[in-house]
């Protein structure tokens, strides 16, 4: 595992962002897997920044979405198709081609996830895959319980979750009860995880889970079994763990 803490917002979402641009530098054509919500907003500016100074080209580069709401309109705001086509698509040079998101109202939930499944499986499986974790420790859509054997998946919500996730639909009642995720062995698949972790109210959880057992009661322990986990965190999400790697 390699830590990389840092002092300020700015810093943290430049160090998140440098991650993804050195993966396409050694890999142009490189597969990743991106996370939405609070924490990677503005990674995904620094990104379109690095773009914008031809730091980066993403014409060969494919991207899937990690999770989403269901039995929602994908162009309602709140759906991760949304925040990620507002922040990051619409901004880059990506082809429409190569990006690759669940359909949020598909008649068959069960042939979605395994039309996912086969399409990780024909790119020939995620290179980089971006997370963030709930304050339940949940990564993807996966809550607590998941299974580590899971594949791509319909999981249902938690109240915890749903209650965070209300910014992205106005009102908690309107926050879907059930989402599709990337299951934990999709995750596991992944070449290389970058799990990125700010703010104090995520400080025990991450601890929990970067030094805790690893255990399907808190999906994010699973980190630790990755041989190659890139932890980008800012300085008080950093208040409880060992200061290594910095
Ligand atoms: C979102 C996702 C979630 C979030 C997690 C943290 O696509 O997969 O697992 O990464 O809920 O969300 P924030 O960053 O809003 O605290």
């Amino acid at each position: 595992m390699r830590i990389k803490i840092n002092e300020s917002q700015e810093l943290f979402d430049q160090a998140a962002a440098k991650v993804i641009a050195d993966c396409i530098r050694k890999k142009p054509a490189a597969t990743i897997g991106l996370a939405t919500g609070h924490t990677p907003k503005g990674m995904y500016e620094a990104l379109v920044q690095l773009y914008q100074d031809n730091q980066v080209d993403f014409s060969m580069v494919k991207v899937l979405n990690l999770d989403e709401y269901l039995g929602v309109d994908l162009n309602n705001p709140g759906t991760c198709m949304s925040y990620l086509t507002e922040r990051f698509y619409k901004h880059v040079n990506l082809s429409k081609s190569n990006i690759h998101f669940f359909n949020s109202e598909a008649d068959d939930y069960e042939e979605e996830c395994r039309r996912y499944d086969r399409h990780i499986e024909m790119v020939g499986g995620i290179d980089l895959l971006i997370l963030g974790i709930g304050y339940n420790g949940h990564l993807g859509f996966n809550e607590p319980g998941t299974k580590f054997d899971t594949t791509v998946h319909v999981e249902k919500l938690t109240d915890i979750t749903r209650t965070a996730n209300t910014w992205s639909f106005g009102e908690k009642d309107k926050v879907p009860t059930h989402g599709i995720t990337l299951g934990m062995k999709n995750i596991m698949h992944a070449g290389k995880l970058m799990l990125m972790v700010n703010g104090k109210k995520k400080a025990g959880i991450l601890h929990e889970a970067i030094y805790g057992e690893v255990t399907e009661a808190l999906p994010a322990s699973v980190v630790q079994l990755h041989n190659d986990l890139v932890l980008v965190v800012d300085a008080d999400a950093a208040a409880e763990i060992d200061n290594i790697g910095k």
